[in-house]
């Protein structure tokens, strides 16, 4: 059987941190054990184009493992030419990057690791609000630069306490979010889903539901976006949807870049009506050099705290989603049934409830 692996290439810092697990030099800790069992693994991270080993391998392989950090990006197109093809792992969370109405088409599996990473990105979450609200970027620039200037930074820093904050998405990731804000005592917390939390976790936390997106989007200072990518969510937070939104909010996006409108992010900062914008994740990856979130800017040269998309593919992270992939790969081969949870597509269905609203 083949199994296809498609990861980032981890070059110098793989060879010195062999815990870098989800890279093409340490391959998710997995290739010796498909190999000694009998499989042909090919691992590669050249993934783009109709040449790429990743479109040439996909030919004949059974199984198709991925990370959303460096994604094979499994269309309908290539999944035509995918014969084989019968189960897809995402080593990690977020399956966008499958078409998975094809997958659905084909009764392709397609499966994550669920949970492995919602930490990690949770912290990142945080961190990322305190980053902006506080101003942090340019004042550390200020310090590289050799310079003090306290007025110069201080004039758009503020505290996340007495803020209202609020989350697109109350899921693993959303919810944890909202556990890590009550200690820093906002006005209020706020969530959007379609979604109910289960009573107790509900009554767990300090937070409002509310009926509408409308409502979140004009009621937040903070707004941190915590959905997967699926057609009710590309290009959500469009130019109308950030109109509605206060003028100098802060808007976080750790969940994936499609989700926000590429040139009305850029526009809303620009013309500060958003204070800032943050996160890891980019409507293409890796983004290229040209991208315009790279050198957006809030009027006063602030405002930009983006990163490469490494939120949930932290060391522990990579432990969890290595050791996650293992056990969904051994259970194939095995035939054992799947841990529920971690099924987004199964038997030409959805099985997860979390990639949209579905009768
Ligand atoms: P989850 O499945 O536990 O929760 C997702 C929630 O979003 C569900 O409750 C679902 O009902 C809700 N949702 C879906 N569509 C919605 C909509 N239109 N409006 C409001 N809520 C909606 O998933 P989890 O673990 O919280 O992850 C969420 C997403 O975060 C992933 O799908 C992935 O895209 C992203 N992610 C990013 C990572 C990173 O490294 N930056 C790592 C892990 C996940």
């Amino acid at each position: 059987m083949k199994v296809l692996i498609v990861l980032y290439s981890g070059g110098q810092a793989a060879k010195e941190q062999p815990r870098l697990l989800g890279t093409t030099e340490n391959k998710l800790g997995i290739y010796d054990w498909l190999v000694k069992a009998g499989h042909e693994v090919v691992v590669t991270d050249d993934k783009e184009g109709p040449n790429s080993a990743f479109q040439k391998n996909i030919v004949d392989a059974e199984i198709l493992v991925t990370t959303p950090f460096h994604p094979g990006y499994l269309t309908k197109e290539v999944m035509d030419k995918a014969k084989n093809l019968k189960l897809c792992v995402t080593a990690g969370v977020g399956s966008d990057h499958i078409d998975l109405n094809a997958a659905n088409a084909r009764k392709i599996t397609v499966a994550e690791v669920s949970g492995s990473n919602v930490v990690s990105v949770a912290e990142h979450v945080i961190m990322t609000m305190l980053v902006l609200v506080r101003n942090f970027v340019p004042a550390h620039e200020q310090i590289i630069a050799h310079k003090w200037n306290v007025a110069q930074v201080a004039r758009d820093a503020y505290d996340l306490e007495g803020k209202v904050i609020g989350t697109i998405g109350c899921g693993r990731i959303g919810y944890r979010v909202l556990q890590r804000l009550e200690a820093f005592n906002p006005k209020e917390l706020l969530w959007f889903d379609y979604t109910d939390l289960p009573a107790d976790a509900a009554k767990a936390i300090n937070a409002r539901r509310v009926a509408t997106l409308d409502e979140l989007l004009s009621s937040c200072d903070v707004i941190t976006v915590n959905c997967p990518l699926h057609e009710g969510t590309r290009g959500l937070i469009n130019k109308a949807a950030i109109a509605k939104m206060k003028k100098g909010v802060w808007l976080i996006n750790t969940a994936r870049g499609a989700i926000c409108d590429r040139m009305a992010v850029v526009e809303a900062l620009e013309s500060g009506h958003l204070a800032g914008y943050g996160g890891d994740v980019w409507d293409v990856q890796p983004a290229p050099a040209d991208h315009p979130w790279r050198d957006m800017r809030a009027p006063n040269g602030n405002g930009n705290a983006m990163v490469a998309h490494y939120s949930g593919t932290t060391i522990d992270a990579q432990e969890r989603y290595a050791n996650g992939t293992k056990e969904i790969i051994d259970n194939y081969l095995q035939g054992k049934p799947q841990n529920p949870a971690n099924i987004i597509v199964e038997n030409g269905d959805y099985a997860s409830k979390a990639y949209g609203q579905r009768k």
